[in-house]
């Protein structure tokens, strides 16, 4: 497994890689890896001929009171996993080499940011989408896999690439659950053994909804305050958002007549966590 923390050296190597004939297949992390990262990777490798992984956690997505200096961190831990997995190659370039002094452009995607994570986080999807963009110029794939997880982020992507004519076939992967059902993200290691019921209210929400929703209930609103009471059990609860939102433009869904995306973001404490599931009424429901 190569490691490369260069911009330049990187940009060379696509370049050798694709003289070759051969196509790139592209993961972007902010390491801490997890099974949801790997089965990324697995999608990918599946893609392209030479798999490309990059762990950079990126400052320009982080808010000032956000988690960035505390972000969970274990290089070591993570090319194990890589290597192990047979990534070809790792892309970690540092803070300074991707921004440097009297760094000035951004990309901004329009309407998309404007729901769900966007309105709690200002300036969250300019930084994702600035970084992204920096890194499909440094690793030139042809194929680059996101996880369905952070499902706003991947249709802020999808718009992007679409808008900017980016030549890179983005593939959208699947959540991957611990066993109770809780979303694996890198900011599980926060959560306390008190706090993890708390955590998976988050899961028990979205599958309580998507019951619901099969056996004919369409008012959004209703579902809704019903799982918000749920949640608010947990006393460390905060409830950021929950929305119930149509699956390409994120606008909220008032009446349910065909699938939704169910979205929430809870504070457990102090760790924010994200889920969302698509919910489809069962037509055939009597
Ligand atoms: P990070 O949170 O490290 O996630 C990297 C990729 O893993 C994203 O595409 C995310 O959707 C996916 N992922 C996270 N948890 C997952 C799970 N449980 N199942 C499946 N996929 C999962 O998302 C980012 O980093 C950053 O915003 C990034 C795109 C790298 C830009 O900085």
């Amino acid at each position: 497994m190569e490691i490369i923390d260069n911009v330049k050296d990187m940009q060379l190597r696509a370049d050798e890689i694709r003289s070759f004939g051969k196509t790139i297949a592209f993961v972007p992390t902010m390491g801490f890896l997890h099974k949801g990262h790997l089965s990324l990777i697995e999608k990918g490798k599946k893609a392209g001929d030479i798999l490309v992984l990059s762990i950079f956690v990126n400052p320009a997505q982080f808010g000032p009171n956000e988690d960035f200096d505390s972000y969970p961190k274990n290089i070591a831990r993570d090319l194990e996993l890589a290597e192990k997995q047979c990534v070809d190659i790792v892309f970690t370039p540092d803070k300074e080499s991707l921004y440097q002094k009297n760094y000035q452009t951004y990309v901004d995607v329009n309407d998309l940011p404007n729901h769900l994570c966007g309105l709690c986080r200002p300036g969250f999807f300019k930084g994702v989408a600035t970084v992204v963009t920096k890194l499909f110029n440094i690793v030139k794939p042809h194929y680059a896999v996101f996880g369905e997880k952070d499902y706003q982020q991947l249709a802020v992507i999808r718009q992007m690439v679409k808008d900017l004519d980016f030549d890179i076939k983005i593939i959208g992967s699947p959540t991957l659950r611990e066993e109770d059902g809780l979303a694996m993200s890198s900011r599980n290691a926060y959560l306390t053994k008190e706090q993890r019921p708390a955590a998976l209210s988050l899961y028990n929400a979205l599958v309580k909804a998507r019951d619901i929703v099969k056996k004919g209930e369409k008012n959004a609103s209703k579902i809704i305050n019903s799982v918000s009471m749920d949640i608010k059990k947990y006393k460390d609860t905060q409830i950021d958002y929950i929305s119930i939102c149509d699956p390409y433009t994120l606008e909220d869904v008032d009446i349910i007549e065909e699938s939704v995306v169910m979205a929430l973001a809870v504070k457990v404490k102090t760790t924010r966590l994200i889920d969302n599931m698509v919910l489809t009424p069962d037509l055939n429901y009597i």
